[in-house]
């Protein structure tokens, strides 16, 4: 598939051109519909002209894509409404560049919500393998990493283009740089006004993600779940790294750039991945997964030797390596530099031959144990998701519609419905867009 970008301002359709001498459209930054879409019946909109199609969809993301995708492919006359300049900014980063679209362990235990049962629906009836289908279609080569994590092999701009060439086919009008005002229904359809003029739709797919990435999330879509008299429930940074006290990055500073496999757990839940030491405090995958169940007070733990015995390990080196100072043992099984600071911290001096069976007790329980107490987290600026968002009561989780207000539609991220690290989210914004695609 080839990428296809927005075409200039200057480089506009000669339809579009016409509309500029019109003066129907005179906002820099605006973008003509996208060549090889059809184009809405008014031409390019602005005016008082009120332009009709049967779904509007709010937000050219994961979910909205998809939505628009199997809306059009229905029949449906579908405008999307995005206000970047390129649709699918979030696929384009994520993974670091090869997106991690999704996982094979596709369960709904690896979904935060109030009602984790609500996500299965959806998930059962597109799954993984569905979308895996889609890319095989697109000729994507991809492999999977680690823990059922699926990556492309090449770029994720490759899964845009899918996307993009997909709502080509389906008849889909993408409208770019295009940020929606107010939204209004009046019984039997609704409104959107844009800067391009006013829109109508019979159905409202709100798939504006987010707030994470502040230059890439927005919290539109909540206002709208508001304005609708839909329930929000509270909405907090997810899968972000922890942040800690000075005293604490004190020591944890000189440490950044260290990264070892460790089971990191915050109350009754527990990931055995990797964690990182940053300047910052405390990140890498183990650390996210935790953050997402983290709340404020909370303590972590880290189990440094995860799978291990550590007081049966440190027996056993003390037998075969008794004369050796503790830090060269613990320098064995750990980054080197993470073993100087437990050394410290442990204050055990002397040969392990040395130490009494209380103190490797107590050496043991640091390394299998280890209790630290973030502050806080690095907040949206770089958390991966947004937990937290529309309830889930509100919305029938065959279709994704409100319950209350039918037409009205709410997807992806920004539903109460956030899924682990690796790939779990992009299948949900997969499968709720193709969920409210079936019937919007
Ligand atoms: P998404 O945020 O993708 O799309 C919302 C769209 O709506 C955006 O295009 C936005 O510009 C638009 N919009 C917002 N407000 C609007 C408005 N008022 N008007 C018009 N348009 C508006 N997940 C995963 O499964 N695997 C991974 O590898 C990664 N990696 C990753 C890396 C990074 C850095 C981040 C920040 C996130 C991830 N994620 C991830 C999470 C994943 O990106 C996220 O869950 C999905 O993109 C959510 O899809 P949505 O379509 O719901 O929102």
């Amino acid at each position: 598939c080839r990428y296809q970008k927005p075409m200039p301002y200057r480089l506009a359709t000669p339809q579009l051109a016409r509309c500029v001498a019109a003066g129907l459209v005179r906002r820099k930054g605006i973008s003509p519909d996208i060549p090889g879409h059809v184009a809405g019946a008014g031409g390019c909109g602005g005016g008082g002209r009120m332009e009709r199609f049967d779904v509007v969809v709010l937000g050219a993301g994961a979910a909205g894509m998809m939505a628009a995708i199997e809306a059009g492919r229905r029949g449906r006359r579908v405008l999307v409404v995005e206000q970047a300049a390129a649709p699918g900014e979030k696929i384009r980063i994520s993974g670091g560049g090869r997106c991690n679209f999704t996982n094979l362990g596709i369960a709904a235990d690896r979904f935060l919500s109030q009602n984790p049962r609500f996500a299965l629906s959806a998930l059962k009836r597109f799954t993984e393998w569905d979308f895996i289908a889609r890319i095989d279609r697109a000729g994507i080569g991809w492999h999977e990493k680690t823990l059922g994590q699926l990556f492309c092999d090449g770029s994720a701009t490759q899964v845009v283009a899918m996307l993009r060439a997909d709502m080509a086919a389906a008849g889909v009008v993408l409208w770019l740089g295009c940020s929606p005002g107010e939204v209004a229904h009046d019984g039997s359809g609704f409104t959107v006004a844009t800067p391009r003029g006013m829109v109508r739709g019979t159905s409202l797919v709100v798939a504006t993600g987010g707030k994470s990435i502040p230059k890439l999330g927005s919290a539109f879509g909540y206002r709208i779940a508001e304005r609708f008299g839909l329930r929000l429930l509270e909405t907090r940074p997810g899968l972000v790294p922890l942040s800690f006290a000075p005293q604490e990055l004190a020591w944890m500073q000189p440490l950044a750039g260290v990264a070892l496999p460790v089971r990191a757990s915050a109350g009754k839940v527990a990931f055995e991945e990797a964690a990182l030491f940053t300047h910052r405090g405390l990140s890498g995958p183990a650390v996210l997964q935790i953050s997402s169940y983290w709340r404020e007070g909370m303590p972590i733990a880290l189990n440094l030797l995860p799978g291990q015995d550590a007081l049966a390990l440190l027996q056993a080196e003390k037998t075969a390596y008794g004369r050796q100072a503790v830090r060269t043992v613990l320098a064995r099984h750990l980054p080197e530099r993470l073993a100087r600071h437990l050394d410290e911290v442990s204050g055990l001096s002397g040969p392990l031959a040395e130490q009494s069976m209380a103190k490797l007790t107590g050496l043991a329980a640091l390394l299998s144990n280890w209790h630290l107490m973030p502050v806080g987290s690095e907040g949206y600026r770089t958390a991966e998701v947004t937990l937290g968002g529309v309830d889930t009561d509100g919305l029938d989780a065959r279709t994704m519609m409100a319950r209350a207000m039918p037409g009205l539609f709410f997807i992806g991220e920004v539903v109460d419905v956030t899924g682990w690290l690796g790939g779990y989210n992009f299948q949900w914004a997969w499968s709720s867009g193709w969920a409210a695609g079936q019937v919007a």
